[in-house]
This record gives structure tokens, sequence and C-alpha cells, in this order.
């Protein structure tokens, strides 16, 4: 459509063509004309604005634009009441078709949006149904932990209680009421670390045993399970590690009693078919004494590195309680008499495992923890 100013050079023919009307005496420009021009610039307008939008956002302003209360499309729709009567309908009909025909290409504008939007989303949120789940890992005992549990359930179904100790403790417990005086030789069979001349960090479980019987009188049946210290290191030692302490007082106690709890518990513990040997052996606290041996379960008893290829792995030192002991404790050590044992920890739980090497179990390598 050319615009108004462009028609001067010629005007009759051009308004003859255009289909203005002349009516006697005065020439114009119809209102209709100017309307409908307006519309088709307007529609013209409109269709490109749609077509640029890039978001529902932008196109809900361009549909207000047009079409809102303000919008240029319901302004020509308001200024038809100026027209006469027979050009209102014809303008009337003209913006109808208008507004029609934009409000479809505003809904199908929004249709093609919302399409390219969830397209998109799907891209960006895509998500790999296939992939793994993130397990929680859960928590657990220590191996150690476990042991020590196992050993406590068994004994305590033989009827022992359970005591405890300080892991800081004093020279008198660790040695001296256990029968090793200060500057004695027996000192030398646990490398010690020693906090003071007083004060050591304890080297096995038996000052439970003083410190159990110093606050109750006999009969006594307990178990202790600790930590223990020594300065020792290889693939049998750690100068951190674990024991049990068991001990039994009571009257007409004998070494056949010793014998058959511990041989009760290692049943329990490994099963029937472990070969079990008692081997004399001497501590200062126990008389006579002895230290048990189970067949070594990494080699079956052939030799091995783990047991110093003598096919035999000690688990434990034993013994009847010494009448020396009785006296630091005032027990009457003519009508009582008892045994006592200490257990490694370790020993017997990498037996149980087949561990080779004692050190895995402080080293918390989870590839190596996870498996119990
Ligand atoms: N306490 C001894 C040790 O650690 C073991 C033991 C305990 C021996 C009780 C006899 C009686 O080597």
């Amino acid at each position: 459509m050319p615009n108004i100013k462009e028609m001067g050079s010629s005007p009759s023919l051009f308004f003859l063509n255009l289909g203005l009307a002349i009516t006697p005496g005065r020439i114009f420009l119809s209102d209709r004309m100017i309307m409908k021009d307006k519309l088709v610039k307007i529609e013209e307008a409109a269709m490109q604005a749609v077509a640029e939008v890039v978001s529902e956002v932008e196109l809900q302003q361009v549909k207000a634009r047009f079409l809102g209360r303000k919008g240029e499309v319901t302004a020509i729709m308001k200024g038809m009441g100026q027209l006469s009567s027979e050009e209102r309908p014809i303008i009337g009909a003209l913006s109808n078709e208008v507004k029609d025909r934009l409000e479809s290409a505003f809904s199908e504008r929004q249709e093609s949006l919302r399409q390219a939007f969830m397209k998109e989303r799907l891209v960006t949120e895509q998500l790999d149904v296939t992939l793994p789940g993130r397990s929680q890992r859960q928590g657990y005992k220590h191996p150690i932990t476990q042991v020590t549990e196992e050993v406590v359930e068994i004994f305590t179904a033989l009827g022992f209680g359970v005591a405890e100790g300080p892991e800081v403790e004093k020279d008198f417990y660790n040695f001296e009421a256990l029968n090793i005086p200060k500057d004695h030789p027996a000192r030398d069979m646990q490398d010690t670390f020693y906090i003071s001349e007083e004060v050591v960090l304890r080297t096995h479980t038996s000052p439970v045993q003083i410190r159990t019987m110093l606050e109750q009188p006999p009969p006594v049946r307990v178990i202790a399970p600790g930590t223990v210290y020594r300065r020792d290191s290889d693939i049998t030692h750690s100068p951190m590690f674990h024991q049990v302490e068991g001990f039994l007082v009571d009257r007409k106690v004998t070494f056949g009693d010793l014998k058959g709890i511990l041989t009760t518990f290692i049943t329990e513990f490994f099963g029937q078919n472990i070969d079990v040997r008692f081997r004399p052996s001497f501590f200062p606290f126990t008389e006579p004494s002895a230290e048990v041996d189970i067949q070594c379960v990494i080699c079956g008893g052939s030799g091995c590195r783990v047991c110093k290829q003598s096919g035999w792995l000690e688990i434990l030192g034993s013994g009847m309680i010494d009448p020396e002991v009785f006296k630091s404790v005032d027990y009457d050590y003519e009508l009582y008499s008892g045994f006592a044992f200490g257990m490694g920890i370790e020993r017997i739980a990498m037996l149980k495992y087949g561990v080779n090497d004692l050190r895995l179990f402080f080293e918390n390598d989870m590839r190596f923890l996870k498996q119990f």
C-alpha cells in the first residue's frame, strides 16, 4: 500500500484506483480508507513483532500492545464511532478479521515457544536413568572391635563379668603387684613405654586383675578387654595392640579348670577342627604357667613366615595365679586358688580371618577393612 504523501502527483487517477470517494463539491480521502490502511499496517507490524519475540513474556507484551485495552487494534475499533453507518460494518468486519488473525498468530507463537522451551529443558535437564545409583556408605565396626565383642560374648556365656582399667597405668599395678619388682630381669619380657618412674603405658591387661581383686573379695570370674602398648613392631607385633585378660578365683580351682575353660573358648571361637597345645612357660604372676598355641591357619601347620616356620602360633599366656599376687591383693592364698590368661586379640583375629600381617588392622585401608 502506498502511503498518502506519495499520492500527490496524479490525484484523480490514483484516488479512483484506490476507490476514494468523490462526493460532489468535496474531495476527501475516505475515513474508511485511512482506517483500512492503518489496520493493514498494524497487522503487518504485529505479525513481525510476533515472529521476533523469543519468550512468552515478550509475546504477552506484544499482545498487549496490539490487542490490549489500550492496544492499537482496540483503538481502531473504538474509533469506529466516527464512521458513517455504511462504513462502520465494513471496517468493523475488517478489524474483527485482523483481530482474529492476530489472536491465532499469538496462540500459535505461544505454542511454538512453549515447545521450544520444553525441548530445551529435555536437553538441559537430561537424566541418564542407566547410571548406577549413588549408594550410601554404611559404617560398621572395626574387625578388632568385632573380634573383641565375640570373645567377650563367649566368656560372658561362661559366667564371666567384664571389667576395664586405665591404659596409662601405675608401675605398681602393671608390674610390682604382679610379682615383677623394679630392676628385676623379668621386666625385660615386656619392652615398656615409661611415662615416668612410676607411670607406664600398660604393657598388658593383667593390671586389671590387681584392680579387680583389690576391689572385691573372691570368688571372682572376670574378663578385661583393652588396649596395651609395647615397643615392638613387625608382621606379628604392633606397638599398640589389644588383649583380653581373664581370671577366675575360687576355692579348689585347678589347672584342669584352666584347660577346660580355654579349650572351650578355642573350639567356640575357631571351630572343632583346630589343633591346640599347652606349652610350659614362665610368667612372674602365674605358677605353673603355660602358653597356648594353635595350629597356624595361614599355612595349615606346614610352616610360613607368620608362624616363623613352626606351624604353631601363640595366642595366649596363662597359668595358676601365683600366691605372691594373692598376697599383694590380700587374698587368702591357702584358701583360694585361681587361674589367669591374657590373649592377643590381633593374633586371634589374624588366625580367624587368615590375615598374614597384623599391621593391616591399623593402616585403615578401606579395601582391607571393608571385608569384615
Ligand atoms: N600378661 C601376659 C602377657 O601379656 C599374659 C598372661 C596373662 C599370662 C595372665 C599369664 C596370665 O604376656
